[in-house]
């Protein structure tokens, strides 16, 4: 199969591409995600026409969304930041747009562009882990994509960290992502910020001194001033997803993690706190080999590149 079209659903914006066989992409599109699901849906099928239109020989579709997918890849059955609920996602986008599709889930997409031709091509073993709205996981065991039975195998960000903790989108409580999250980070500012507005000034200038409002860009930008209060938040956000990670590598025994998502924009600022938090909680401790942890190398075209690739595979 020659190219495909990768799409990449998010919650604030839908991108596609065209994708070659080596993961490069070779034409985009992007529109903001509209709030209605059944929009959303004709704003993914609008993208895939106008990419199809630039390169008709494009031969199906693979679309990347923030939700649980089921096993044979056709349907959304819960995603937590985007309002589908057994959403017939496939049929609904080859109805529209005459190509074969698949749904993937997003985090698998960009695990599986990571392992293909980013941060983890050395690895055979690899998990990912996305930090953004929430957050999304992607393993690849031996080389391949784990699905598991019912196709939810990585839906990591619903790992329950504390019991009857914050409500999450899932309807659950206490969720990995509502403790380790770009959203927690936007929290933990927020309420640092308001709790302590000396400490907090530079978050809070940032702002015009509102702490209700403070947004992940302060938080990030006071941290990488050096700002203690900023990178407390951080260490916080560190705190919690190198905890879940040292779990991760009880389960699995990757070789690597890979970082991926908007908060791993942060660069060193988040790699070297969940880097030592890994160490912290990763049970054997020193007697155990240990994963290496790393930042995507693929950035936003990880969700394009890993949902078209995925598209050409069964
Ligand atoms: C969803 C996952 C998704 C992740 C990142 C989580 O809330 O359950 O399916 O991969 O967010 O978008
Ligand atoms: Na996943
Ligand atoms: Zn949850």
């Amino acid at each position: 199969m020659g190219l495909t079209i990768g799409v990449d659903v998010g919650g604030t914006k839908i991108a596609a591409g065209v994708v070659d066989e080596n993961g490069q992409i070779l034409a985009r599109t992007r529109v903001p995600t509209p709030a209605d699901p059944q929009w959303a849906v004709d704003a993914i099928a609008q993208a895939v026409r106008e990419l199809k239109e630039q390169h008709p020989e494009v031969a199906a579709v693979g679309v990347g969304a923030p939700g649980y997918i089921n096993r044979d890849r056709s349907t959304v059955i819960l995603a937590p930041n985007i309002a589908w609920e057994n959403e017939p996602l496939k049929t609904r986008i080859e109805e529209l747009t005459g190509l074969d599709t698949v749904v993937e889930n997003d985090a698998n997409c960009a695990a599986w562009a990571e392992f293909r031709f980013g941060a983890a091509a050395e690895h055979s073993d690899m998990v990912l882990i996305t930090v953004g709205t929430g957050i999304g996981g992607g393993i690849v065991l031996e080389g391949r994509l784990h699905r598991g039975r019912f196709g939810v195998a990585g839906e990591v960000g619903h790992l329950n960290m504390i019991p009857d903790g914050l409500p999450c989108g899932c309807g659950g409580k206490g969720c990995w992502e509502q403790y380790a999250s770009g959203r927690a980070l936007r929290r933990y500012g927020r309420e640092k910020a308001a709790a302590d507005p000396v400490a907090g000034k530079r978050m809070l200038d940032l702002n015009d001194g509102v702490a209700e409002t403070i947004r992940g860009i302060h938080i990030t930008q006071a941290a990488e001033e050096g700002d203690p209060l900023a990178l407390e938040c951080y260490e916080d956000v560190s705190d919690w997803l190198g905890r879940g990670m040292a779990d991760l590598a009880a389960l699995f025994d990757p070789a690597v993690f890979v970082l991926g998502g908007g908060v791993s924009d942060a660069g060193r600022l988040l790699l070297d706190p969940v880097s030592q938090a890994f160490q912290k909680y990763l049970t054997g401790g020193v007697h155990r080999p240990r994963a290496e942890v790393v930042l995507a190398s693929m950035g936003s075209a990880s969700g394009i590149a890993g949902a078209g690739d995925l598209a050409r595979t069964a």
